[in-house]
């Protein structure tokens, strides 16, 4: 596997050393879709959804803003990604059934749900304009910011 462009302990040390210096959750949050999309393409734009009740709420996010800012559990793949309970990665939106588009230049789209032991916090979705923008190693490392990110929530 190729070495991922994502560097995820890098992003981790920043989230850390902000929870050390109390950062919000808010500010947390905010960071981890900052950062993400510093990387850079395929690192589109990063949306850092939240479960409230029944639905998902945009709480942060970095690139082009999306009018999608509440999705309900069930709906688009953000909210299948949850129904699911299972990570989703379209390498091609296109062909996705019940997709919600943010921007006609999405091309692919990974969906990393943040976990605490059996409950879903929430996900970072990352929309990319390169179809099959994130490959395998790619998408290992975005789990790894999920993960980490779960710990300090
Ligand atoms: N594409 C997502 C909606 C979120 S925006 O892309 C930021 C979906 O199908 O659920």
């Amino acid at each position: 596997m190729s070495s991922p462009k994502l560097n995820p302990e890098s992003i981790l040390k920043t989230l850390r050393a902000a929870f050390c210096h109390d950062a919000t959750r808010g500010d947390l949050l905010q960071l981890t879709a900052t950062k993400l999309h510093a990387v850079g393409e395929p690192y589109t734009g990063i949306y850092v959804y939240m479960v409230d009740g029944d639905s998902l709420v945009l709480e942060a996010f970095a690139g082009r803003p999306t009018e999608h800012t509440r999705i309900p559990i069930g709906q688009g793949l953000c909210g299948r990604a949850v129904a699911e309970r299972s990570d989703i990665y379209a390498a091609d939106v296109t062909s996705e059934a019940g997709y919600l588009a943010c921007s006609a230049e999405t091309r692919s789209e990974f969906i990393a749900l943040i976990r605490q032991g059996d409950s879903i916090l929430g996900q970072i979705d990352i929309d990319s304009d390169q179809l099959d923008g994130l490959d395998a190693a790619e998408r290992i490392a975005v789990q790894q910011v999920a993960e980490g990110l779960a710990a300090l929530l």
